[in-house]
């Protein structure tokens, strides 16, 4: 007797259930579970497992045996892109670019394919032939060699790749590229998925490099690259405000270089431009109000100076208000307890907003130091010394924690005339780095 199931598949996400429901509980989607029942005949089963039984064993090779050859990677000539990917685009690899929309991806890779010195094929679903000329007429970049695709089918463009022979190849964006071996609608996570297989094939086969762009989903990484960041070689993400000139470059995923490594851009007219010394664009409009504290943080290899703000008023009416841009909340909430719990500050009473200036997210938890100070000063309102710098993590018992390379943080701070560091080497707790920073009530 033939065995029947009865499954109801996602027809967005593959994700299989045993009962049907409205919504599909793996990706949240509404009205995508579809019935297929499957039936295996006891035979076909049988002959399926000695088929399997019957496979040969192969003889694995040494890794001694092996040669390798040196493999040339493709530059771009922009540096703090060539630097992120560990030295250029590998021959053959598949390169995932992330971002919010907006960000600047498709100006990026404009860039690079106009410096990379080779044909390259740039394929778009999303923008026009002539949309993707003004940019590039716009960021007088040479056109010479760049080669221009409006495709969706993702079986064309692999062809065409093969027929062509392009030195790289640019997606513009995974989400608009469908697979006509899979039936649901482009920009589903099954079509991004099952086009970047198919990428990857062709990427693999032909040893041409390509490069694809994904959005991030708003809210939720489904159906974003976070989908397909096991998919390919490497993924990069380009974050910053939109609304702020700062751009960096970080690394995912790297399997031909580090992950340590991330570049640094600045959005202006002509596009990005790359920014070597970050710290000095940071710190030039810095102010010298109450409640601004200068830190170190290091992201990937670069050490950066920021400048963290802070504002303090009195809560008139209900619960305190808290805010921040560019920091985390939560960890504001935790700072803000330990500040009144450590250090018998009244912050229950008080409104925060806090700010990291410049749109760019970092995350590295040595900020903590500088965040409190700032918070301090603007609940004071009295404004720190313009040489004070600050770093270290703080513990819930109010500890001041060390961070990595204080002496590498300590001499870009005196390169910008910070000479004043106060760090787990020179004090211990929160209350001895307010008091360091010559904070007290008045
Ligand atoms: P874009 O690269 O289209 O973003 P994405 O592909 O990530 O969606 O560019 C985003 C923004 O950058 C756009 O709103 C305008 C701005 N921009 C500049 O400021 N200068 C420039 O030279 C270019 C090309 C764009
Ligand atoms: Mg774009």
């Amino acid at each position: 007797m033939a065995k029947s199931t009865t499954l109801h598949i996602c027809n967005n996400c593959d994700a299989q259930f045993s009962k049907w429901s409205g919504q599909c509980a793996e990706c949240g989607k509404w009205g995508t579970l579809e019935q297929s029942s499957s039936t295996e005949a006891p035979q076909a089963l049988q002959q399926r497992k000695q088929a399997l039984d019957n496979v040969s064993a192969v003889k694995p090779t040494a890794f001694s045996d092996l040669t390798t050859a040196q493999v040339k990677r493709l530059t771009s000539g922009i540096e703090e892109f060539d630097r992120v990917l560990g030295g250029g685009i590998v021959p053959g690899s598949l390169v995932l670019l992330g971002g919010d929309p907006g960000v600047g991806k498709s100006t990026l890779v404009a860039q690079v394919a106009a410096g990379i010195g080779q044909t390259v094929l740039y394929v778009s679903g999303e923008e026009s032939a002539s949309q993707i000329k003004l940019r590039l007429d716009r960021l007088e970049l040479n056109q010479s060699q760049l080669h221009f695709l409006a495709e969706e089918h993702v079986e064309v463009i692999c062809k065409t790749i093969t027929e062509q022979q392009p030195g790289l190849v640019i997606i513009d964006s995974i989400q608009t590229v469908a697979s006509s071996a899979v039936d649901s609608e482009p920009g589903s996570v099954n079509q991004i998925k099952a086009a970047t297989v198919r990428f990857l094939e062709t990427a693999k086969t032909s040893g041409i490099p390509i490069m694809i762009i994904g959005h991030v989903t708003k809210g939720g990484e489904l159906g974003g690259p976070k989908t397909l960041e096991h998919i390919v070689d490497a993924v990069l993400y380009l974050e910053g405000d939109r609304h702020h000139q700062f751009r960096l470059l970080r690394s995912a995923k790297n399997r031909f270089g580090s992950t340590n490594e991330i570049g640094i851009f600045q959005m202006q007219e002509q596009g990005l431009s790359q920014v070597a010394n970050p710290s000095e664009t940071f710190i030039a409009e810095r102010s010298d109000s109450a409640g601004s504290c200068m830190t170190a943080t290091i992201e990937g290899n670069r050490i950066f100076l920021v400048e963290v703000q802070a504002l303090v008023t009195k809560t008139s009416f209900g619960f305190p208000q808290r805010k921040a841009s560019g920091f985390d909340l939560n960890r504001l909430n935790v700072l803000l307890a330990v500040l009144q719990r450590r250090a018998g500050l009244p912050f229950d009473s008080h409104d925060v907003y806090l700010n990291i200036v410049g749109g760019v997210r970092f995350s590295e938890p040595a900020i903590d130091a500088a965040v409190c100070l700032a918070l301090v000063s603007a609940l004071y309102d009295q404004p720190l010394a313009n040489t004070i710098i600050a770093w270290g993590e703080v513990g819930l018992g109010g500890e001041l924690r060390s961070a990595s390379r204080g002496d590498d943080r300590a001499k870009e701070a005196k390169r910008f005339g910070l000479t004043s560091p106060i760090s787990a080497s020179t004090v211990k707790n929160i209350r001895d780095t307010i008091a360091a920073a010559g904070l007290n009530k008045k």
